[in-house]
């Protein structure tokens, strides 16, 4: 069983601390995790197609992809709401997937999890402590709700609440038995920009004191850097790269992941290889050139090209890059980002420069990119071209 205190290993001196921390036993494992929705006993849609994660001990991953990929589908599982079709799920060596939610020590943060509706909150938080008489079942009730600041919720009814104030309570139903692992579906999606902060910050801090086993779905990239020790990036049902957020931004496994991760997002335009061997030499539009430091592309086909607006640099008009004209320059103070008319190119592409760079509307010039940040992919399936 989890710990069943929320005294800290650091800051309580609760005799079971020393389980709290991150142990072996509380690894989480997904093997070959499938799922197919029946409707009237016919398969109607395989929305998790063979996922699999190692997970250590204490580790936060996030869950990124776009909606529909299977996302809250693999937390489901997790938590005993959803039946398994195919694979395995493990807590250290022990698998749980055919265990009751209940007897899993999985605790499970989705906005929608039911709550009791005569009881307000307090009663809500404490009802499973108190069923299994756990001692100062208010007093953990009490500084939990202060740390994730819902005090002045816990004597309001569910029906009451906000929908910020609902995640807020799903949160704290999450982590109030101080599981082995912690599932959160987009846990601070509702709250505003500030408390959404503090509380993502006050969430962190509880994950690391007691070492849960965690992952995050979340759709704010933003939020999953500042989070996760790695992400794991889903498309149709399929990890596409699971690596920490440095390994997904500088080294995408496909063209999925390097689209969907970035902000702003990655260029993607054709290109032809012209020269390949130690180095690719690509022609784009009706002129430019980028090398990129891929050595298996093949003379003469056609490939999409990446650049991420963060590495673009100045380029000479007479060097590799591409080049055209400045069409709108945007000083955001930290930095400026600048959109150019490539010719050739059926759209702009975005470039970010130092706050401050001497470049505006109108403006004859080029952008390249050090030759392993050029990025080539497989022009039909978006695999990666090394
Ligand atoms: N009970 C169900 N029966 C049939 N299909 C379902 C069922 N629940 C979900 N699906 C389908 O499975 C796919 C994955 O759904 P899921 O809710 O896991 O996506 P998600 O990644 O969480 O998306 P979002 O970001 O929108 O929350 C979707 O295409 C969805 O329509
Ligand atoms: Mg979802």
């Amino acid at each position: 069983m989890a710990d069943e205190t929320l005294t800290s290993p650091r800051t309580g001196a609760h005799p079971a601390a020393a389980t709290a921390a991150p142990s072996a036993g509380n690894s989480l494992t997904l093997t070959d995790l499938r799922k197919t929705y029946m409707t009237r006993g016919r398969p109607t849609f395989e929305a998790v197609k063979g996922i699999d994660m190692q997970i250590e001990p204490g580790e936060l991953v996030a869950l990124l992809g776009p909606s529909g990929c299977g996302k809250t589908t693999t937390l489901r599982m997790i938590a005993g709401l959803e039946t398994v079709t195919g694979g395995d799920i493990r807590i250290g060596d022990r698998s749980i997937r055919d265990l009751p939610p209940g007897k899993r020590d999985v605790g499970v943060g989705f906005e929608s999890y039911a709550l009791y509706p005569p009881l307000n909150i307090r009663e809500n938080l404490a009802y499973g402590l108190k069923a299994r008489k756990v001692p100062d079942a208010d007093a953990r009730v009490d500084a939990l709700a202060q740390r994730l600041e819902m005090t002045e919720l816990l004597k309001l009814r569910p029906a009451g609440l906000s929908s910020g104030q609902k995640q807020r309570v799903a949160l704290a139903r999450a982590l109030i038995r101080n599981p082995k692992v912690l599932v959160l579906d987009e846990p601070l999606s509702h709250l505003d920009a500030s408390a959404r902060q503090r509380v993502r910050r006050e969430l962190k801090v509880l994950q690391r004191e007691f070492g849960y086993t965690t992952i995050v779905v979340t759709h704010d990239q933003l939020e999953a850097l500042s989070l996760a020790d790695r992400l794991a990036v889903m498309d149709q049902g399929i990890i596409q790269q699971f690596g920490t957020p440095d390994e997904v931004f500088d080294d995408p496994a496909n063209q999925f992941v390097a689209d969907f991760v970035g902000e702003p997002k990655i260029n993607l335009v054709e290109g032809v290889v012209e020269r390949s061997g130690s180095g690719t030499t690509v022609r784009i539009g009706d002129g430019s050139v980028l090398q990129s430091r891929a050595t298996t592309a093949t003379p003469g086909a056609t490939v999409m090209v990446g650049i991420r607006p963060q590495d673009c640099r100045a380029a000479e008009a007479d060097a590799p890059g591409l080049h055209g004209e400045a069409l709108v320059v945007e000083d955001l103070q930290e930095f400026t980002l600048v959109t150019l008319a490539v010719p050739g190119l059926p759209a702009p592409v975005v470039a970010q420069l130092p706050s401050g760079s001497p470049v505006g509307p109108g403006d004859r010039i080029g952008f390249s990119a050090a030759a392993d940040r050029v990025y080539l992919f497989d022009q039909k399936d978006g695999t990666r071209i090394r």
